[in-house]
């Protein structure tokens, strides 16, 4: 499964790849505002950060308006993936910007039906929130298992990214159901790595490290 950083913050990017397991990003407005920044800008730096997909959003409603944000935000660099969000003039966008080679997000994707919408019209990503279901009642990790079963029914290509991820057990889950992708916040990637027992041995190895060396010296 790839792991992505769901952020526009180039530091924390910097961070994850430094460790060579970051696969790739997406971006959304709300992300982009929060940075404060002009997202052109903040694209082009991150395409110097990322090797991977880079999702870019579009806001406009119509499918004409996708198309033209779209074309402007691929030119950046290969890695850009466009965003569209899940309605019929989002589809209409994928349809005709995957023709001309431009992959594909389909974002705010919430039921199975949806998904199969979405893989029909093209779509290189689709983007099931699992995080804002969870936070309505219903279960996120129940649509990704759904999703995996009708993609892997009809041989679709498009590939499962977890978005809206709130903590590290859903990417444990997602992992186990087969998702391709999760795109996650810095600070729940920084979680996966914790395990109180990993910290503890490595005091304990330095302890008894620090006890082997005094004694040498004693010697
Ligand atoms: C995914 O592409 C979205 O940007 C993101 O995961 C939304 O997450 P949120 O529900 O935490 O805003």
């Amino acid at each position: 499964m790839k792991i992505f950083l769901d952020t526009a913050n180039t530091q924390e990017l910097k961070k994850a790849a430094e460790t060579g397991i970051l696969d790739g990003c997406t971006t959304n407005p709300t992300l982009i505002m929060k940075e404060g920044r002009d997202y052109v800008q903040t694209l082009k730096e991150i395409t110097k950060i990322v090797n991977g997909p880079i999702s870019a959003e579009t806001v406009s409603l119509e499918a004409e308006g996708m198309v033209k944000e779209g074309k402007k935000f691929a030119k950046i660099h290969k890695n850009i993936v466009i965003k569209v969000p899940m309605t019929p003039e989002g589809m209409k966008a994928c349809r005709i910007m995957t023709k001309i080679g431009i992959r594909i997000n389909t974002t705010l994707c919430f039921s199975a039906n949806q998904a199969l919408l979405a893989a029909k019209a093209g779509t290189y990503i689709i983007s099931p929130f699992v995080g804002r279901l969870d936070d309505i009642g219903e279960s996120g990790m129940h649509l990704i298992e759904e999703i995996r079963k009708i993609y892997d029914n009809y041989g679709f290509k498009s590939k499962i990214l977890v978005a809206s991820i709130r903590s590290p057990t859903h990417v444990r889950d997602a992992a186990l159901l087969g998702a391709d992708i999760a795109s996650m916040p810095f600070k729940v990637y920084e979680q996966l790595f914790k395990h109180k027992l990993t910290d503890k041995g490595i005091k304990q190895f330095l302890d008894d490290w620090d006890k082997l060396q005094k004694g040498l010296k004693k010697k």
